[in-house]
């Protein structure tokens, strides 16, 4: 299978804003933990060659197709890559890279959430209802821990499912669509995108199906969030991260969803107030794409960049460091 090549998002702004702070004549290390198409993993190793990079996906296709591109890079000697999710990334870190923290631990470990464009553009992923594919939306296709859209739009109570529309989706029409598909599915199993889409595009209004946005964005979105456990997941890896960075050491995480973008902000929030290891937020406000990265990109127009660093000592708790000016 060819891995469709994705377009980092924040590239420029992920690797200063990580890379600033280095000083030294030794190895430095950073994590990347969603490797996706390598793009900003492979940033850091171009930037110096002291960069090393550990990093990791959940993805088999994102796995194979960065295994080859480390070969054919030649890049072994510089980075690893893992196949964990990467809430797991914290304990098993300490086994397999003991090296890192011999250093001190990591200069940067960055976080770009969500799907690659290999997810959208690959039929038989079901990401995607522009193509017939089937139900499936899981990252981790060869993992039974997560169910499959296919099995959460059969078996979930309607409820259930007009809960996780309206929560992960913000559709409004989700009772509606949820209805309707508990009603079709007694008659038939359903179990491709264009079976789903054709039932969410008949509970939309006439006048509204043909909009700017597809009827059926938010429940497909919805549905991927959920089967891959994506805010459950972020919440229970982030406070595991920092006691991973060196003095100095920054975290950025990109998210592309307002649910997303809350959790990294409270934790943050939460992390900054706390007196276990005193850390600075250095965004108030999230970094945003510029105008021309979503002229060039427009799957990066909801990205959010949000950065904290290890401190020694915190400055004043209500002061931020300093605000990063886009660039
Ligand atoms: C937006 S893409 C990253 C793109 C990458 N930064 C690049 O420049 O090519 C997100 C990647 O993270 C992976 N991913 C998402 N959630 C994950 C998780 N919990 N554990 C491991 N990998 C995850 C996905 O499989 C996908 O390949």
């Amino acid at each position: 299978m060819t891995y469709t090549k994705h377009y980092s998002v924040l590239k420029k702004e992920c690797i200063s804003h990580l890379t600033e702070n280095v000083l030294t004549d030794e190895s430095v290390y950073f994590a990347d933990l969603t490797f996706g198409g390598g793009g900003h993993s492979f940033e850091f190793l171009y930037q110096n060659p002291l960069f090393q990079v550990r990093s990791t996906d959940q993805d088999p296709d994102a796995l194979k197709n960065g295994q080859a591109r480390i070969q054919s890079e030649k890049m072994e000697k510089r980075i690893k890559l893992f196949n964990t999710n990467f809430v797991r990334f914290p304990e098993m870190v300490k086994n397999l890279c003991p090296e890192v923290f011999e250093n001190g631990g990591f200069q940067g470990i960055l976080l770009d959430l969500g799907v690659s464009s290999h997810h959208f553009d690959e039929a038989g992923r079901g990401f995607s209802f522009r193509f017939e594919g089937p139900l499936d939306m899981r990252m981790n296709y060869t993992s039974d821990d997560f169910h499959t859209a296919e099995e959460i739009v059969n078996e979930y109570k309607e409820e259930k499912l007009v809960k996780i529309f309206t929560e992960y989706g913000e559709e409004k029409y989700a009772k509606k669509i949820a209805a309707k598909i508990v009603e079709e599915r007694k008659v038939k199993r359903i179990k491709t995108t264009k079976e789903l889409e054709n039932i969410i595009f008949h509970c939309y209004p006439k006048d509204q199906r043909y909009g700017k946005t597809n009827p059926s964005t938010r429940v497909f979105q919805a549905l991927r969030l959920e089967v891959n456990r994506e805010l459950e997941v972020l919440s229970d890896t982030i406070t595991q991260l920092i006691p991973l960075l060196k003095m100095g050491g920054r975290l950025a995480i990109i998210s592309f969803h307002s649910l997303e973008d809350r959790i990294v902000k409270n934790l943050f929030k939460t992390a900054s107030e706390s007196h276990d290891i005193p850390v600075q937020i250095l965004t108030k406000k999230p970094i945003v794409p510029t105008e021309e990265e979503i002229f060039n990109n427009s799957r990066s127009r909801s990205a959010k960049l949000r950065i904290l660093e290890r401190v020694e000592i915190k400055k004043d708790k209500n002061k931020y460091k300093r605000d990063f000016k886009q660039e």
